[in-house]
């Protein structure tokens, strides 16, 4: 049997905030809530890369019935630490969403200005319904009132790594979600 209480921290990582099986838990949850919503639905599951690859994975396997996914790469303008607001799309999605069921799969929701950014501009492409799925929720942070109606774990204001979330593209591995030490980044 593996020993899953001895996650091995990054010196840069102060400690865990989310383990493994707290984040299965939450996405067999929300992957649960999906097929019941969707029974019967064909469902797109449009991934915002790089920090939801992780997530995605998960979660399409956690849902039941078909579903179908494309990823989307968006960056917003700023000093890196903080979202703009102005967003560029660097990939977009392969296919139409036009009369699909959408479910934009995010990472995390901090301050809300890249989902609105996304919501707007999928919506503009006539989907038959839009949702948005984040693993992590930032509380207190939203600048803009995002619809968000899949939440899997609700998260203290810090800067956190691990399961597809980097800093500077690293930790992205790190199969739990932890504390990156302000040390790093300050
Ligand atoms: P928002 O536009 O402020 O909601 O920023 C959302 C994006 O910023 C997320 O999709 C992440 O890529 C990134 N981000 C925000 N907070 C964190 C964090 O604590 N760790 C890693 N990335 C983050
Ligand atoms: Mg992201």
């Amino acid at each position: 049997m593996e020993n899953t209480e001895a996650a091995v921290l990054p010196p840069q990582v102060s400690s865990v905030i989310f383990s493994e099986e707290q984040i299965q838990e939450a996405v067999k949850r929300i992957g649960a809530q999906i097929s019941r919503d969707y029974a019967g639905q064909k469902i797109l599951l449009v991934t915002v890369l790089k920090g939801a690859f992780v997530f995605m994975a998960d979660l399409a396997r956690a849902i039941e019935g078909h579903v179908e996914i494309d990823f989307m790469a968006v960056s917003s303008y700023g000093d890196g630490a903080k979202s703009s607001g102005v967003v560029r799309i660097i990939k977009d999605l392969n296919a139409s969403v036009e009369g699909r069921h959408v479910i934009i799969v995010e990472d995390i929701l901090d301050s809300g200005l890249t989902l609105t950014y996304l919501l707007k501009n999928l919506k503009s492409r006539n989907p038959l319904s839009i949702e948005v799925a984040t693993l992590l929720f930032k509380e207190g942070k939203q600048q803009t009132n995002v619809n968000c109606k899949y939440i899997g774990l609700t998260c203290p204001d810090e800067f956190v790594v691990g399961y597809g979330l980097d800093h500077n593209e690293s930790f992205r591995n790190l199969p739990f979600i932890g504390v990156l030490d302000p040390s790093v980044y300050e």
